[in-house]
């Protein structure tokens, strides 16, 4: 498939974009200063905190998982059996005691941060995929 171009100029804080790479549904999340800093707040519930599984791709091993701290790009299929997860922008309720941001998938109960980092006690085995993808601009994300 052709890598797709995405305009994130309008992308505002706290939203999610949803485009079509490859036949599957990739996220665009604008995090807020407030999303990063529950990101940290339960790392030690993480299964993979440093996405070190052979199968994730080197720009998805740091921190934010993502080229810019705010700026998240992840394929949004769940790594179980492959539901759309669900995001919680806070104003759904708590994600784990204490979060209200990330992303959680109604099938089996599998719930992500958002950074998309599985957290443990769930089915799902592994952080949602990170797709390849550049920064042509400031404001344009090319995927694939
Ligand atoms: Fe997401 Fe099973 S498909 S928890």
């Amino acid at each position: 498939g052709a890598p797709v171009e995405v305009d994130i100029s309008k992308l505002e804080s706290g939203q999610l974009i949803r485009v079509e790479w490859r036949g599957k549904p990739v996220w665009i999340v604008n995090r807020t200063p407030k999303m990063l800093e529950q990101m940290k707040q339960h790392e030690g519930n993480l299964r993979d905190p440093n996405s070190e599984e052979p199968q994730q791709l080197a720009s998805a091993q740091n921190g934010y998982r993502s080229k810019r701290p705010e700026i998240f790009v992840a394929v949004g299929i769940c790594t179980h059996l492959g539901c759309s997860p669900t995001f919680l922008n806070g104003s759904f309720g708590e994600l784990v005691e204490g979060t209200d941001s990330g992303f959680f998938c109604p099938c089996h109960g599998s719930r992500f941060d958002m950074a998309g980092r599985v957290f443990q006690n769930v089915p799902a085995p592994l952080n949602l995929e990170i797709p390849p993808y550049t920064f042509i601009d400031d404001t344009t994300i090319l995927v694939g």
